[in-house]
């Protein structure tokens, strides 16, 4: 399959990403095939995907992704890592006690030495802060992502689910460090358009990339849910926490109406999703998850495509 990945600008930064990027949450876990985890890597680069996401919580279990990408990155991507672009975070619970989760230096700087040892290398391209911690100071939290950088365990630094006013607090401290924020990662889909409301502008004042999560609703957006649940599938897999038959059953009403919008278009849903992501100038990469090298074609075929027509925007924006 041929592709035209396009790469945009993160804000202001030196940096390009491409319009399709791969998170490895789930399906690079304990339970994944090496051989297929190795083929969507190999065929991601193929694809002008250079970008790839990971948290040290990846799996399940917490770890096995990162650990899983390391032995495939050392075994048979070494001579390709600098056509890679690798993010990690820490943040969420990875280890039992007062220090194995949240903002806090303690964790932050233990988390990211924990993710460096299993993907075997000595930086990372991108560190994020992985969550808000109410309870820790900003600055703690601020300070421990620029020590990252300045140790030369990280290049850039990011941000992950941070509501506007804190994101732009946290965007303010790492300017005055000189250690800007290259990019806030946050959900944006069809089913979610919540960030519209004030992520999105403040992202935009920031001037930092933007990189969005669960484009497809995991899955749910590519229609694959409309007769119930396919026994091999994210909501039939017991470690999915956030995706469920329940869940689908809820949304499975608006995402019948996309799937006929994106039928009379002359799409399948899943291009559709990606699409309209893409459409918005402000965001620098569609980050897809993917089981299979076929998904993930599919979804990289999103990039380089002509703007959705004010019709099938219309007509979404109608369902809102
Ligand atoms: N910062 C955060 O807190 C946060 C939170 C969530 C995610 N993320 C990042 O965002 C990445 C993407 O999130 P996500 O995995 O939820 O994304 P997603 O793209 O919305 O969902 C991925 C799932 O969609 C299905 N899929 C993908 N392409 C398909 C295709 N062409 N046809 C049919 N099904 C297809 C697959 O489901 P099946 O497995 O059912 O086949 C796949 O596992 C994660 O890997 C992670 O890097 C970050």
């Amino acid at each position: 399959m041929m592709t035209d990945m396009q790469y945009r600008r993160c804000g202001k930064s030196g940096v390009l990403l491409p319009e399709i990027s791969l998170g490895l949450w789930h399906n690079f876990g304990g339970g994944a095939d090496p051989d297929v985890c190795r083929a969507m890597i190999g065929r991601a680069l193929d694809l002008g995907i250079c970008h790839f996401d990971l948290a040290d919580n990846y799996g399940p279990p917490p770890g096995s992704a990162e650990s899983c990408f390391g032995r495939l990155l050392k075994n048979d991507f070494a001579a390709r890592r600098d056509e890679m672009f690798i993010s990690t975070k820490a943040g969420h619970l990875m280890w039992p006690g007062p220090y194995g989760d949240w903002g806090s230096r303690k964790h932050l700087l233990a988390g990211l030495d924990q993710s460096l040892r299993r993907l075997q290398l000595d930086y990372v391209d991108v560190f994020y802060s992985h969550r808000p911690d109410p309870q820790t100071p900003l600055e703690e939290t601020i300070g421990a992502l620029v020590h990252a950088v300045h140790s030369g365990k990280a290049l850039y630094v990011g941000l992950s689910k941070y509501p506007p006013a804190l994101f732009n607090r946290a965007c303010e401290m790492l300017k005055e460090e000189k250690v800007p924020c290259l990019l806030h990662q946050f959900r944006y889909n069809l089913l979610d358009r919540s960030c519209e409301r004030a992520v999105l502008s403040e992202v935009e004042e920031q001037q930092t990339g933007a990189i969005v999560f669960s484009p497809l609703a995991q899955g749910m957006l590519t229609g694959k849910y409309l007769d119930g649940v396919p026994s091999v599938s994210r909501a039939a897999d017991d470690s999915s926490v956030f995706l469920d038959a329940e869940k689908v059953a809820a949304d499975r009403e608006r995402v019948a109406a996309l799937q006929q919008i994106a039928g009379q278009g002359g799409l399948s849903l899943t291009q559709l999703a990606l699409r309209w992501l893409l459409r918005r100038e402000e965001i620098t990469s569609v980050l897809i998850g993917a089981r299979t090298v076929e998904q993930l074609e599919q979804c990289a075929a999103a990039s380089g495509q002509e703007p959705l027509p004010q019709d099938v925007l219309d007509a979404i924006d109608a369902l809102a």
